[in-house]
């Protein structure tokens, strides 16, 4: 071969799709050369098209795309859980019509682990969970709900149990046998971890297992988990030290250490955090009380109304199998659902506060608001949400609904006000 036809050869590779304009032997050189380059281009392509995929396709991608709803045994049982609680209650997620107004996970909270054994691997308690934890899951995911369980990030669980601590791997694997779709991660006897990488080894251990798992931090908020929960894969994380069933106020822990929160105190903690909550991620200003003894009715609507305005996850922490009618009727109101569930998976804030009155807002993905006007006092008192302070000119009119009363109010121009029990709330839509 001449020096003169390397080059033209040379030409061909740098000009691919340069058209021949004879039918000559070169001719057909060229058209090989430009299918090899083709075939070669084609083949970086689906090399790059498949690294992509790989990266992306944690079994994680995608969850809790809407704030996680479902049951957890913490608040009302404590230690006392076993098998047949958790198949009862999850029963009664489904009669209850929770199930069908969005509550799914059926979350096993502390006690449910006594030891490890000789290989390392974690054991339920044999007298409580006489079948195994699968047996649970299996009943749980037979009606269609999903299944959780909890652990802890330190060596033991805050009730005193065996923590996850160099174990975290293996019990993910433990975990995904079982079929668990949602894993609480305590912050308890951690000593001097990081809490950063502590979650994120969980969320690797989880991932390597191939099984979709919500991971749901509960480090209470003590090393500022919203400004990297999302990072390290969690999908909501606690903003605030564990809530009572109380409305005001904080209350100090039987060994005198400080506190837990009335719903009050939990709300004013997520003042300013509600840019760092979207889809897949969520601020968790901890489990709902609703239901459990400590507030009255109106108290519980202002506190569901409230974790509803701020895209909150919504864990029902009650007997579910013997509700008042009251009681069934906040935990399952639709309208007021949807605005947590909203798929925009915007946190609400507070707009405009005077005193004990307040207003808090949401923006919903059609570009109405969600409005609460919540009075703090102990006498009813008139709220006033101004278009302005929701984002909308003055000079709009917009259709009000309330979602308590499930009526709609008519169109309004302005601003929209309304007498409000203590401790009560007007929840409304506000739609120009
Ligand atoms: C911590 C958590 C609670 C609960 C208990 C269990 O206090 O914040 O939600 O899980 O531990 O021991």
């Amino acid at each position: 071969m001449t020096l003169a036809r390397k080059r033209v050869t040379a030409r061909f590779y740098l000009s691919p799709i340069l058209v021949p304009t004879s039918h000559s032997f070169w001719y057909n050189i060229r058209m090989k050369m430009n299918r090899l380059v083709a075939s070669f281009c084609s083949l970086i392509f689906l090399l790059v098209t498949f690294s992509f995929a790989q990266e992306k396709a944690s079994p994680s991608a995608g969850l809790a795309l809407t704030p996680p709803m479902g049951w957890n045994s913490w608040n009302k049982f404590a230690c006392n859980v076993s098998e047949d609680l958790i198949k009862g209650m999850a029963d009664a997620v489904v009669k209850s019509g929770m199930k069908d107004a969005g509550y799914i996970y059926v979350n096993i909270d502390d006690c449910w682990q006594v030891s490890r054994n000789a290989s390392g691997n974690i054991v339920a308690d044999p007298q409580r969970f006489p079948h195994g934890m699968k047996a649970v899951g299996d009943y749980i995911h037979s009606l269609g709900l999903k299944f959780g369980v909890y652990s802890d990030a330190g060596s033991k669980t805050c009730a005193g149990r065996p923590g996850g601590l160099g174990h975290e791997y293996q019990d993910a694997i433990q975990y995904a046998a079982w079929g668990v779709d949602y894993l609480k991660y305590d912050w308890c006897n951690t000593t001097s971890q990081d809490a950063k990488a502590s979650y994120a080894n969980i969320r690797a251990a989880l991932d390597a297992s191939g099984r979709p798992i919500v991971l749901s931090i509960c480090e209470w908020g003590s090393n500022k988990p919203w400004l990297w929960g999302k990072e390290v894969g969690g999908n909501l994380w606690r903003t605030t030290g564990d809530i009572s069933d109380r409305w005001g106020g904080k209350q100090k822990w039987p060994d005198g250490s400080c506190c837990s929160d009335g719903v009050l105190a939990i709300l004013d903690e997520q003042v300013g955090l509600q840019s760092y909550a979207g889809p897949g991620h969520w601020n968790d200003p901890d489990m709902l009380e609703v239901g459990n003894g400590g507030m009255n009715d109106t108290e519980y609507r202002s506190h569901f109304s409230l974790w509803a305005i701020l895209a909150a996850p919504l864990i029902a922490g009650n007997d579910l199998r013997n509700m008042k009618p009251e009681i069934h009727d906040i935990l399952t109101n639709k309208e007021v659902i949807a605005i947590d569930q909203d798929a925009l998976g915007r946190e609400g804030e507070r707009v405009a506060k005077n005193g004990d009155l307040e207003v808090w807002a949401k923006q919903l993905k059609d570009g109405s608001r969600a409005v609460v006007l919540l009075n703090r006092s102990e006498s009813e008192q008139e709220i006033t949400a101004n278009w302005e302070d929701l984002g909308y000119p003055k000079t709009i009119s917009a259709s009000v609904r309330d979602l308590w009363e499930h009526k709609d109010l008519g169109k309004m121009s302005g601003k929209f006000s309304a007498r409000v029990a203590p401790h009560g709330v007007v929840m409304v839509t506000v739609k120009p």
